[in-house]
């Protein structure tokens, strides 16, 4: 186990002047050519070249708002079962949040029952961002393929620092990075740790992480967190309070299953890792269950002349991970889960649900949230040179495009930029069983 005594002497005190915004604010009216890093680094090679790659972006741009402007009525070319549902219409109000939204996809997200959010600010973000650098270098397992990468691991340290849970329980170790990432955040605090192969099992072959305060049932003492008889478990730990209680799972099931075995143990505090968008990822998300025409963002159009089509085709260019309309339409025009499935455990089952269905999902997951919050990515795509996912489809960077100077001084550029591509809008719900 990693001392917390020596993490701390090592980590640097903090630097006030690191969050005073001091940045060029010329650089920062540049953002815009992160829309597409490759113009970008085309025009940084050539400065003569410079002028020309403003004007077609301006150009590109002031096409891309023109026809978010025009592809609103998508919805009539797409018509849904529920189309007498209020619907959130476009005013003048929501142009602004389009703009920046790249475009008429937008950043869909549940709602919540009240409204509520979270107490934390972009500022703490920031200044747990400076603190959690050092920490991050520190890591036993530099290479995670196919684990969480930088954004993730930093959210999960924020979020549990910041709730300070009496146990945390994780679901999904792999290699067990995020076990020792919640132990980062928590010196003192019990984990249990879920997953077919015990992390111990990876030591043999290269780094791995086990902790020595981790109930593992993992291995032969596996058990999905779907049949572990919670109420004997955490009366063994002494836990009591069940609103102390983090849960974190990285294990790529259905999301909407994992909701409701978690309402009935009654836990409160949810965080997942994957929350694939949809038309993408191999498990039902939170993001895809929310996903629908009511929600700004949501709903979809499978109409090849539609402007969305145009706009994910050409996103389609620029990020990995963006999907165009063949790619999110499956049959009978079925854009909802991954081309109108349900997917669920790494994708090894993929069932087919009705819109009605999908819509039904929405209606449940709302009824049940008191809180929704997608962490958004670290830094826009100009800072991190990721180019897998898209930002037209996360919220706002915790570090914006063109603030390299703020990049640089929370010594974001000392890490490898492999580690700013696993983002996928990692979501903290905040729950509550609907006793109505
Ligand atoms: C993406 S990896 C987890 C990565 C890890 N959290 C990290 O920090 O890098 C997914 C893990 O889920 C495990 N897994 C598969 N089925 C599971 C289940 N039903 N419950 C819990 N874990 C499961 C896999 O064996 C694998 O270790
Ligand atoms: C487990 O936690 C207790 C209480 O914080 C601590 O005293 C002990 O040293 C820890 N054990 C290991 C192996 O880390
Ligand atoms: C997911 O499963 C379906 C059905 O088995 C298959 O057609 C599809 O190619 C799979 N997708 C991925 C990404 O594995």
């Amino acid at each position: 186990m990693q001392q917390e005594s020596t993490l701390l002497a090592r980590r640097p005190p903090p630097s006030p002047d690191v969050l005073s915004g001091d940045d060029d604010p010329k650089a920062r009216k540049s953002a815009s050519s992160s829309f597409f890093p490759a113009a970008a680094s085309a025009a940084a090679r050539s400065a003569s070249g410079g002028f020309v790659v403003v004007l077609v972006l301006v150009l590109l741009v002031l096409l891309l708002l023109f026809s978010v402007v025009f592809s609103r009525p998508r919805s009539v070319v797409c018509v849904s079962p529920f189309e007498s549902l209020p619907r959130i219409s476009l005013s003048g109000a929501d142009l602004d949040g389009l703009a920046s939204d790249f475009g008429s996809l937008g950043v869909p997200s549940c709602r919540s029952k009240h409204e509520k959010t979270v107490e934390w600010t972009s500022k703490d973000l920031l200044k747990g961002l400076e603190e959690f650098v050092p920490i991050y270098e520190t890591r036993p397992i530099k290479n995670n393929m196919y684990g969480m990468g930088f954004d993730h691991s930093f959210g999960l340290w924020f979020m549990t620092r910041w709730l300070k849970p009496n146990l945390m329980i994780e679901s999904g170790a792999f290699k067990g990075h995020s076990t020792w990432v919640l132990r980062q955040s928590m010196p003192d605090t019990p984990i249990i740790s879920l997953s077919p192969r015990h992390p111990e099992k990876y030591l043999k072959k290269g780094p791995a992480y086990v902790d020595g305060n981790c109930t593992y049932l993992a291995g032969k003492d596996f058990v999905d967190f779907g049949s572990v008889q919670w109420e004997q478990l955490l009366q063994k730990h002494g836990i009591s309070d069940l609103s102390q209680v983090v849960v974190f799972f990285d294990d790529h099931q259905n999301e909407l299953k994992r909701l409701k075995q978690a309402l009935k143990a009654g836990f409160q505090h949810l965080i997942f890792e994957d929350n694939y968008d949809t038309g993408t990822g191999d498990h039902y998300s939170l993001r895809q269950i929310c996903d629908q025409f009511y929600i700004r963002g949501g709903g979809h159009s499978c109409f090849k002349d539609s402007d969305e089509a145009r706009i994910r085709m050409k996103r389609t260019k620029f990020w990995e991970k963006a999907v165009d309309i063949d790619e999110l339409c499956g049959k009978g025009e079925a854009w909802w889960g991954v081309r109108g499935h349900m997917r669920d455990n790494f994708n090894h089952s993929n069932k087919a649900i009705s819109y009605a269905e999908h819509f039904q999902n929405s209606r449940f997951v709302e009824s049940v949230l008191d809180v929704y919050w997608e962490l958004p990515p670290v830094a826009g795509p100009s800072l991190t040179h990721q180019t897998r996912y898209d930002p037209a489809r996360a919220p706002d960077p915790i570090v914006e495009d063109g603030r390299f100077g703020l990049f640089q001084r929370l010594g974001l550029t000392r890490l490898e930029t492999s580690v700013f591509n696993g983002y996928t809008q990692m979501v903290y719900l905040q729950v509550s069983a609907n006793t109505a």
